[in-house]
């Protein structure tokens, strides 16, 4: 018989009753959670009020969901879970370039574009050019590799978000690199932007004093044959909310300036007028063992 409940013993009552779960990780968790559930519980001392409202808050989380608008993903995000499971998960690829979120907004398909292509559809924004080389880490540079890139425009909005006003596709492309493992590509220069915030994870945000805005930034997911694929922006050296993301994605390492450059060789190289804008962004990937 199960043992009968009180404050003191209730998480160890709970978790007694997982005592038949044959998979032993699936107990582990559900163990752990029940413990840190409790603890919470016991160290606020949630009122009934309180909880009714929690459950509300959940339930319209879920509402919210639908096949294109993930707002539990949001919730995780702005709590810093995304952040943090992406740091436990990849403690492994400490030589490659960083990682970060991956956000609602990539597409499995993004159009594979040769080298040089523009993806920028609509042309609003600062024009500029975004490059870089794929390396292992060893330094050998990866010829063939694949790099998925996307983007906001210069308003701050996905293609997907403005499905009447962007033309499809708008702002992505799936680019293979060069025999010398570089790619290039003309775009926009991204700008800051905010998270949906018309869901309950605004509602939460709003009640907390917390802006919803992500720092100006390129998506990219890189992956090259034999090496770990890495998911990952590059953010834009000045741009606002780079101390203070809604998500908590911001990594030192991933900053990079847009540069000014005048160089016409560069220029016709890059298939772009000159002088014009540059943001580079060199990715190491850490190998298979
Ligand atoms: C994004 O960068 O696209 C994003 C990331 C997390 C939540 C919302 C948007
Ligand atoms: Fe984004």
């Amino acid at each position: 018989m199960t043992a009968s409940f009180s404050e003191e013993r209730s998480a160890e009552i709970v978790a007694g009753s997982f005592a038949d779960t044959t998979d032993p990780r699936l107990k582990q968790v559900l163990t752990s959670l029940v413990s840190h559930l409790h603890a919470f519980v016991k160290d606020v001392e949630l009122t009934e009020t309180e909880w009714q409202h929690a459950i509300d808050f959940l339930t319209a989380v879920g509402h919210k969901c639908d096949d294109t608008r993930q707002e539990f993903v949001l919730l995780s995000d702005v709590l810093g879970v995304s952040m943090l499971v992406d740091a436990i998960n990849h403690r492994a690829q400490a030589d490659s370039t960083d990682s970060t979120v991956l956000g609602p907004f990539h597409l499995v398909d993004s159009p594979p574009r040769e080298l040089g292509d523009d993806i920028s559809l609509d042309g609003l924004g600062d024009a500029c050019v975004f490059a870089g080389r794929v390396r292992s880490a060893d330094g050998t540079p990866l010829p063939g590799a694949q790099v998925d890139v996307w983007q906001a425009n210069g308003a701050g909005f996905y293609d997907v978000q403005q499905p009447d006003l962007q033309p499809e596709r708008n702002l992505r492309g799936l680019f293979t690199t060069d025999t010398e493992g570089r790619f290039w590509l003309r775009t926009v220069v991204p700008r800051y932007y905010p998270i949906p915030d018309d869901g309950p994870v605004g509602t939460l945000l709003n009640a907390t004093g917390r802006h919803p805005n992500r720092p100006a930034h390129i998506h990219v997911i890189a992956g090259a044959e034999g090496h770990f694929p890495v998911t990952t922006h590059v953010f834009v050296e000045g741009s606002p909310y780079l101390d203070s993301d809604a998500v908590f994605g911001v990594k030192e390492s991933l900053i990079r300036p847009v540069t000014d450059v005048d160089d016409v060789k560069l220029a016709t190289h890059y298939g772009t007028e000159n002088p014009f804008r540059l943001i580079e962004f060199d990715i190491v990937l850490d190998t298979r063992q």
